[in-house]
């Protein structure tokens, strides 16, 4: 089950040979984050090891150099994302991957931490100072959300920034920072769109919080307008999506368990 000889930033650890027997094992992590060939074979090529994959109409980010994560993630954040389904410089864990944060509440912290040592070995270089980085994206964010004239700003404002915005109350569970998030900045809308029609009705872990559905109260054109300005607001550099409507369509009548 070795991944092959996979590029990794010089100084990483030596004995991480047996480490990968874990995620690739235990966590079956390239099941859906190695991307699978026509036949649903993971591909294995080394390049392609854990560059991202699709799984119950969710994607699995890439957790390789490929991550779009705008904080690169580090073995420290890797470790509580892990560990408690939450990293403060990226988010929680929501749809299939909060089942496998809750399956791993077995995993005593020794692993989860060879694992989170493993994983980072090829992630991007670190940020040199994730808090500061992260304040700024936030900081960027909140001050581009107005003016709120057009359907995508007056559905957000009206409907997730009680929750999450930066100023505002704390209401309940966690807030997590659009801005931070890996799936505003990813190459397809459908975890944003999931997420929005479906609501996080099981997270991670109890105090994280759930978030409500919005399916029955949007319609296909609302959640795009939304979406198309969350994109526009929350990734400034990214390009803009096309075709959000018809995804939204999509992933509507594909309604999944999670
Ligand atoms: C059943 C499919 C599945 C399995 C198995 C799985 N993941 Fe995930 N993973 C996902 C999905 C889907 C997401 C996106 C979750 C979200 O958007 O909240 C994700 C997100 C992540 C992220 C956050 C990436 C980012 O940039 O936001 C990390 C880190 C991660 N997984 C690590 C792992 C590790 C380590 C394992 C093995 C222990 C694993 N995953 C197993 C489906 C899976
Ligand atoms: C009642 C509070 C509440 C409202 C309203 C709300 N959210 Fe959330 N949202 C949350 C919580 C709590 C989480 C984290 C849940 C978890 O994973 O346990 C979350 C998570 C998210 C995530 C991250 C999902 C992931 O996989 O990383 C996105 C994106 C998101 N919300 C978008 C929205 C959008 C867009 C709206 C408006 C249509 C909205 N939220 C409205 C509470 C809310």
């Amino acid at each position: 089950l070795s991944p092959g000889p996979i590029a990794r930033r010089p100084g990483a650890l030596a004995s991480m040979e047996s480490r990968c027997v874990l995620v690739e094992s235990l966590g079956h992590c390239g099941a859906c984050h190695t991307p699978r060939n026509a036949l649903g074979a993971e591909r294995t090529a080394a390049a392609l090891h854990l560059a991202g994959g699709d799984v119950d109409s969710w994607h699995a980010p890439a957790l390789t150099a490929l991550s779009r994560a705008p904080i690169a993630w580090t073995e420290a954040e890797l470790f509580t994302y892990l560990r408690t389904g939450f990293s403060q410089f990226h988010g929680t864990a929501a749809g299939p991957m909060a089942q496998v944060v809750q399956q791993l509440a077995a995993v005593p912290d020794a692993d989860i931490r060879a694992m989170a040592t493993y994983l980072a070995s090829f992630a991007p270089a670190p940020s040199a100072d994730p808090a500061a980085q992260a304040a700024a994206l936030k900081q960027a964010a909140e001050a581009s959300l107005r003016p709120l004239d057009t359907l995508g700003g007056k559905l957000y404002d009206g409907a997730c920034a009680s929750c999450h915005s930066e100023s505002g109350p704390k209401l309940f569970g966690v807030r997590p920072a659009l801005a931070l998030n890996t799936n505003v900045r990813a190459a397809t809308p459908d975890n944003l769109i999931r997420v929005i029609l479906d609501g996080i009705p099981d997270p991670a872990a109890a105090d994280l919080g759930d978030m409500p559905a919005f399916r029955d109260s949007f319609s296909d054109e609302q959640v795009a307008a939304l979406v198309n300005y969350m994109r526009g607001k929350f990734a400034p550099n990214a390009p803009a999506w096309s075709g959000v409507e018809h995804d939204v369509a999509r992933l509507r009548a594909h309604q999944t368990t999670h």
